[in-house]
C-alpha cells in the first residue's frame, strides 16, 4: 500500500477543547463557555466550574510540549482551530485582541519549527457569546459581516505561514445542532425548519465569502470546507429503503455541493418544498456561492444505516448524527459502531460526485482509557483497540487512493486527549497521548504516551507503509 509522497499525516484539535484559559489575555466568552454538557445539556448564565472545557487540556499554556510529541509522532500537519472569541472577545470590536492574535503565531511557528504544515479551522464549533446572545448567531445575517471581519484579520496576520486553511467545521452539523455548529442560542424545539436552513444559509455564504477573501489576500491558499461525513447505508434493498438512503445522503451532499459547485443542487427544491422552507437568498448571496472550494475535508467516525420506516429496527449509539444498528460491524466502548470500509466508500462517493481532492480532517476511536503503571515508573495506556482502529481506517483510505481516488491528507482527532464536544466530558478519549484530567476536573494535566504513540509515529515516518 503506497500513499502519495508528500502526503499530510498529521492530527486534529479545536481550540475549545483543547486551549482552556478560558478568559486569559483577553479572551472572550464563546458559547462553549456556557454549555457545561455540550449539547446533551442546558445553557448556563455565566460559565460554571463544572465546565471542563474552560480549562480544557490546558494547551494554551502546554501548546509547546503538545506540539513537540507531534513531531515525535511523525506528524506533517496539524489540524487546529483559531478561537473567534480569543481575537474578537465579543466578536463585533473594530479591532482585534494583539495578544490573542500573538498566541497563534507562536503555536504556528512551533508547528513550522518541526516542519508541521498548520492547516486552520476558521470557526470550529465557537462563537463569541455576544454574537450568540445578541443575533442568534449565525440565524443573522449580521454575524456574516463579523465573521468576515475576523476572517480578514487571521488571514491577512497568518497566510503567508499557513496555506491550508478550512471555513467552518462540520458546517451541515447547523441544521441538527444550530447552537453548536451556528451559535443560535433559541432553543431548537422553538426554530423552525426554515430558520435552521436560513442559519445554514448564512453560514455557506460566510464560508464562501471568506473563501474569496483568503483568495484575494494570497492565490496560494488551499481552502477547504468541512463536513460531517457519515454515508448513508440501506438498511435492506427495499426499494423504499433505498430511497431513504437517497434523501439522506443528499442531505449531507447539499453543503458540500454548495461549496464546490457554487449553487444549491437540484434536490435542494424538493428538500425546501418537504420542510417549508422558503430561503431568502439575496442576488448578492448567489454570486457569492459562486466561489468554490479548493478541496473537500470531512470528519469520518462511522457510517449510518437508515431505513424507510426506523420504528422497525433498534437505533446505534452515536454522537451527534446517530443511524440504526448495523447488524454486521463492531462497535466500541460507546457502542458507536466501527466499520473502516465506510470510509473507503465514502471517499469513492464524494470524488466520484464532486472531482475535487479531498482530506480525511477527523477520524478516531473514543474510549473509556485505562491508566496504568509501568515498571520503570511513569504510566501508559495499552489500547491495542485504537491501533486497530486506524490500521483499517488508513488500510480503508489506501484502498480508495488506489481506486483512483485524489487524497491528500489525514488528521487523526484528537491525538492529544481533549474534552469532547457532543457531551463535554473527559472520559471519553481519542488520543495516542493521554492527558491526567479526570471528568471530576481533578487530575495533573501531565501528558503520558499511550501504547499507541509509538505506532502511529510509525505508520506517520513510513508514509503508511508499516501498518503492523
Ligand atoms: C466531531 C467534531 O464531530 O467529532 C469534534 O468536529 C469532536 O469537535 C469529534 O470532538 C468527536 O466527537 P466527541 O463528541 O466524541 O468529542
Amino acid at each position: 500500500m503506497t500513499f502519495p509522497e508528500g502526503f499530510l499525516w498529521g492530527g486534529a484539535l479545536a481550540a475549545n477543547q483543547c486551549e482552556g484559559a478560558y478568559l486569559e489575555d483577553g479572551k472572550g466568552l464563546s458559547q462553549q463557555d456556557v454549555m457545561p454538557q455540550g449539547v446533551r445539556g442546558p445553557v448556563t448564565d455565566q460559565p460554571t466550574p463544572d465546565n471542563l472545557k474552560l480549562i480544557g487540556t490546558d494547551f494554551y499554556h502546554r501548546y509547546r510540549e503538545d506540539i513537540a510529541l507531534m513531531a515525535e509522532m511523525g506528524f506533517k500537519v496539524f489540524r487546529f482551530s483559531i478561537a473567534w472569541s480569543r481575537i474578537y472577545p465579543r466578536g463585533d470590536e473594530a479591532e482585534p485582541n494583539e495578544v490573542g492574535l500573538a498566541f497563534y503565531d507562536r503555536v504556528i511557528d512551533e508547528c513550522l519549527k518541526y516542519g508541521i504544515e498548520p492547516l486552520i479551522t476558521l470557526s470550529h464549533y465557537e462563537i463569541p457569546l455576544h454574537l450568540c446572545r445578541t443575533y442568534d448567531g449565525f440565524r443573522s445575517r449580521k454575524t456574516i459581516d463579523f465573521f468576515l471581519r475576523y476572517a480578514d484579520t487571521v488571514l491577512r496576520r497568518y497566510h503567508d505561514r499557513v496555506k491550508y486553511w478550512l471555513t467552518f467545521n462540520e458546517i451541515n452539523v447547523t441544521l441538527i445542532s444550530p447552537l453548536l455548529g451556528a451559535g443560535v442560542m433559541t432553543p431548537k424545539d422553538q426554530l423552525s425548519a426554515q430558520d435552521r436552513f436560513q442559519t445554514a444559509h448564512h453560514q455557506l455564504v460566510a464560508s464562501a465569502r471568506a473563501t474569496a477573501l483568503a483568495k484575494q489576500i494570497c492565490p496560494e491558499i488551499q481552502i477547504g470546507c468541512m463536513a460531517a461525513s457519515a454515508p448513508r447505508y440501506p438498511m435492506t434493498c427495499d426499494p423504499q429503503d433505498m430511497i431513504a438512503m437517497m434523501t439522506s445522503q443528499q442531505e449531507l451532499d447539499y453543503f458540500i455541493h454548495v461549496h464546490c459547485t457554487g449553487e444549491y443542487p437540484y434536490y435542494a427544491k424538493r428538500l425546501w418544498r418537504e420542510n417549508n422552507v422558503c430561503l431568502e437568498i439575496t442576488e448578492e448571496d448567489r454570486q457569492a456561492l459562486k466561489q468554490t472550494v479548493d478541496f473537500i475535508s470531512f470528519s469520518y467516525y462511522s457510517s449510518k444505516v437508515v431505513a424507510a420506516d426506523e420504528s422497525r429496527y433498534t437505533m446505534a449509539n452515536g454522537n451527534i448524527m446517530r443511524g440504526l444498528k448495523n447488524p454486521y460491524v463492531p462497535v466500541s466502548d460507546y457502542d458507536y459502531p466501527i466499520d473502516p470500509e465506510g470510509l473507503r466508500y465514502i471517499l469513492n462517493y464524494l470524488y466520484a460526485h464532486f472531482h475535487k481532492p479531498l482530506f480525511v480532517a477527523e477520524n478516531g476511536l473514543g474510549a473509556r482509557d485505562v491508566l496504568i503503571a509501568e515498571e520503570h515508573g511513569g504510566f501508559t495506556v495499552k489500547d491495542q483497540g485504537r491501533i486497530d482502529f486506524h490500521r483499517g481506517h488508513i488500510q480503508a483510505m489506501a484502498r480508495a487512493i488506489d481506486d483512483g481516488v485524489e487524497v491528500f491528507g489525514y488528521t487523526s482527532w484528537g491525538p492529544i486527549d481533549c474534552v469532547s464536544a457532543a457531551s463535554a466530558e473527559m472520559t471519553k478519549r481519542y488520543g495516542f497521548v493521554y492527558v491526567d484530567r479526570n471528568q471530576d476536573g481533578s487530575g495533573t494535566l501531565q501528558r503520558w504516551k499511550k501504547q499507541s504513540f509509538d505506532w502511529i509515529g510509525k505508520v506517520y515516518r513510513s508514509n503508511g507503509a508499516d501498518l503492523d
